[in-house]
């Protein structure tokens, strides 16, 4: 039987296993989940043991545990590393879900008219790294294997992968491999499939401003005492100036700038800005001068507030001068932009700008390098291969703004290429109420991954 006819014959329990998992509400963030999150874990085990992989085990961290297994069918054949991470963001908020977040359903949308999988985690990232599962299943069931193949699925990339990083360092020979596959990224379209080859970096960074030493009555002391909220405000106001270019000394200093014979091939990638307007509902977009959307997101640093709180936020009104107000705030990086320096220009900046009538901490949450991976490695070569039979086009390269900090660190120290073969939609609502993936796009999904492993090993000459 062929991966196809596989595939075709077992669709259904396909689903339905990747229902079971998303039934996990292993939201890494909260600790209250903590013990989900384990399950999922063990959820991911058993897949693998099952799908007939060996020496599957639970890696214990000091964090969430990472999922190991693999299966060496022949040292001389070529070696596939698949990463993936079965934690999830949290869900909430949970009223603006049209169904509950951790009881998928299948519906039919307008950019899915053959149905999506709704939950919290369909398609970041469980059902994009349980394709590879599936796709490893229908391989040893139908005698297709033609690469060793070793997963690693973690469980703690929506909050740093703070625990991955020594569990590469220390295993670095357990995890040689040709190639690394991470399905955790999107595609332009199904009629545009493209392979991701940049991603953006992140410090993440925590603000505190104190006013008074307590709360004061904002009638008795509002305009004479400084209001730590309206100050922050300000100051977050000052970071970018009216091109929106942020005012942090030195913050473009290692920005690699592009030729424009690069940019302009960026800009060629199918992009309709009235379409993407629309399906925001937003009348204009917003960036940094002098860049298009594409290059905005995929080559260009920014700089956002993510939460912002303080004062006063109950029902009703309650007149309160506050001491304390707080923003979280977050700035995309690019090559060839450090996190740890840009953390530090940030918090002299911040603390630098302060008026004295308040006072100022700064923290790092977490942060991750950028990363741009070859357009020309063999294991590009076979991803544009194994796209190009199975979508019927041949794929283009796009720069991508999320963060997938790992990525660099597996450039570094496994010195393999990996290759961001991901399946999902910008129109997913990742991170957002209503999370979806395309059941078509988890099908053919499985179909390329599988034809990937063919085209890999022919390239290799094996
Ligand atoms: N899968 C995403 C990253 C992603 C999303 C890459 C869309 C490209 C397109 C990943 O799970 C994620 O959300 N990463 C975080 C970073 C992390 C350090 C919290 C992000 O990008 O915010
Ligand atoms: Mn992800
Ligand atoms: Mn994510």
């Amino acid at each position: 039987m062929s991966v196809a006819a596989y595939l075709e014959k077992n669709k259904d329990r396909f689903l339905q296993e990747l229902f079971d998992l998303l039934r996990i509400p292993s939201v890494s963030a909260d600790p209250k989940f903590k013990g989900d999150v384990v399950a999922a874990a063990n959820f991911v085990k058993n897949s693998l043991q099952q799908a007939g992989a060996d020496r599957v085990e639970i890696c214990e961290t000091p964090g969430f545990p990472i999922v190991y297994g693999e299966k060496i069918i022949d040292p001389n054949l070529p070696t596939v590393l698949v990463y993936g991470h079965y934690d999830v963001q949290p869900a909430d908020p949970y009223e603006l879900w049209d169904s509950p977040a951790f009881e998928p359903i299948l519906k039919k949308t307008a950019i899915h008219p053959e149905g999506a999988i709704f939950a919290r985690g369909a398609a970041d990232d469980k059902g994009q790294f349980y394709m590879h599962i599936k796709a490893f299943e229908a391989m040893m069931a139908t005698s297709d294997l033609s690469c060793n193949v070793k997963f690693m699925i973690e469980g703690e990339e929506e909050i740093g992968s703070d625990n991955l990083d020594k569990f590469v360092l220390a295993n670095k020979e357990r995890l040689k491999a040709d190639v690394i596959l991470i399905s955790d990224t999107h595609m332009i379209g199904m009629d545009n499939p493209s392979i991701t080859v940049g991603l953006r970096g992140m410090a993440y960074m925590e603000v505190e401003v104190t006013g008074s030493n307590r709360d004061l009555h904002s009638g008795t002391y509002g305009g004479a005492v400084a209001n730590p909220i309206n100050v922050l405000c300000k100051m977050i106001a000052s970071l970018k100036d009216e091109n929106e270019h942020i005012t942090i000394p030195g913050f473009y200093e290692k920005v690699q700038e592009l030729s424009a014979a690069q940019r302009q091939r960026l800009n060629e990638a199918p992009f309709d800005l009235s379409e993407y307007k629309g399906k925001l509902d937003i009348q204009e977009v917003h960036g940094e001068k002098g860049y298009s959307t594409i290059e905005r997101i995929g080559i260009r640093p920014t700089l956002d507030v993510n939460g912002i709180w303080g004062g006063y936020t109950g029902e009703g009104a309650k007149t309160v001068l506050p001491s304390k107000a707080f923003a979280k705030i977050s700035m995309r990086l690019v090559p060839d932009q450090d996190w740890h320096e840009i953390a530090t220009l940030f918090e002299n900046h911040f603390k630098a700008i302060a008026p004295a009538s308040v006072t100022v901490k700064v923290k790092a949450h977490h942060g991750g390098a950028p990363a741009v991976v070859s357009d020309s490695s063999l294991g590009y070569q076979a991803a544009e291969a194994a796209m190009e039979e199975t979508f019927g086009k041949r794929p283009i390269p796009t720069r991508e703004g999320g963060s997938i900090p790992i990525v660099a660190l597996f450039q570094k120290e496994l010195g393999s290429d990996p290759i961001l073969f991901g399946f999902g939609l910008d129109t997913d609502a990742l991170h957002s109420p209503n999370e979806h993936y395309g059941v078509k796009n988890y099908l053919i999904g499985i179909e390329t991954i599988a034809s990937f492993f063919r085209h890999f090993s022919a390239l290799q000459g094996k």
